[in-house]
């Protein structure tokens, strides 16, 4: 039986299967070859980079509100990203697209949801909800998990936001030179609290309204 199998001749694909070296090789040139399919035509697709109408880049106070989402990382509970599902967009509103997340670097898609996603909140409450609600979640939202975040109304909004606006046109985000020279007087008297309040409440609002919807994956 043995003597059989030896004399047999050798498939190419069996060639492929008992070397190592065969294997790994066309393996990583598959994956690699799979990868750059899936992935560059993304940087060239228009819905992919292009803004949706009406999305504008962060005011200073907006992108300081969005700093600190990020420093008390509001993200490990709350993603940004409605997917086209009926149960998503019936609880949240329209789906989410790439084309409102251009000026996102980076951008908080996540899809940790400890909290409800967070990318239509903007005009859902008022500033005054969002004010209570972080400072203690549980006066608004009795069975609430989320942590208050208490110091916020206590902490300036970062005066240096002209700088970070700088690094984002490097990037792409179109601020012009006398925006970023006016940015501190965009934060001027707020707060860490103003500034996250201001963020959350444009967030998705420029994808909302019945364009959007006409436009959205069903
Ligand atoms: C430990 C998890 C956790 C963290 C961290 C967290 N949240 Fe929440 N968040 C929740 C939960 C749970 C809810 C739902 C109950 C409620 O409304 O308080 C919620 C609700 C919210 C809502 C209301 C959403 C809606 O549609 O009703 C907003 C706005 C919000 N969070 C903002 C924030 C911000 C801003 C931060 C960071 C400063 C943050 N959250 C950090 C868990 C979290």
């Amino acid at each position: 039986m043995a003597q059989a199998n030896a004399n047999r001749p050798v498939s190419g694909h069996e060639k492929i299967e008992t070397s190592n070296f065969l294997m790994i090789v066309l393996t990583l040139v598959t994956i690699l070859f799979g990868g750059l399919v899936e992935i560059v035509p993304l940087f060239f697709q228009t819905s992919t980079t292009q803004p949706v109408a009406g999305l504008l880049p962060y005011t200073p106070l907006q992108l300081a509100g969005r700093d600190v989402y990020l420093r008390e990382g509001c993200y490990n509970c709350h993603s940004q990203m409605i997917r086209p599902f009926r149960s998503e967009t019936l609880r949240y509103g329209d789906a989410s697209k790439a084309g409102e997340f251009v000026y996102d670097h980076p951008f908080q898609w996540g899809s940790k949801r400890t909290g409800p996603d967070l990318h239509r909140v903007g005009g859902k409450y008022s500033d005054q909800w969002h004010r209570i609600h972080l400072n203690n979640p549980r006066d608004v939202v009795p069975e609430s998990n989320m942590p208050s975040y208490a110091w916020l109304d206590k902490a300036p909004a970062n005066a240096g936001i002209g700088a970070n606006m700088a690094a984002l046109r490097k990037v792409g985000v179109p601020y012009t030179d006398d925006e970023i020279a006016k940015a501190a007087d965009g934060v001027k008297d707020k707060t860490e609290l103003d500034a996250v309040i201001a963020y959350l409440q444009v967030l998705g609002t420029a994808g909302k309204g019945p364009a959007a919807a006409a436009a959205t994956v069903k």
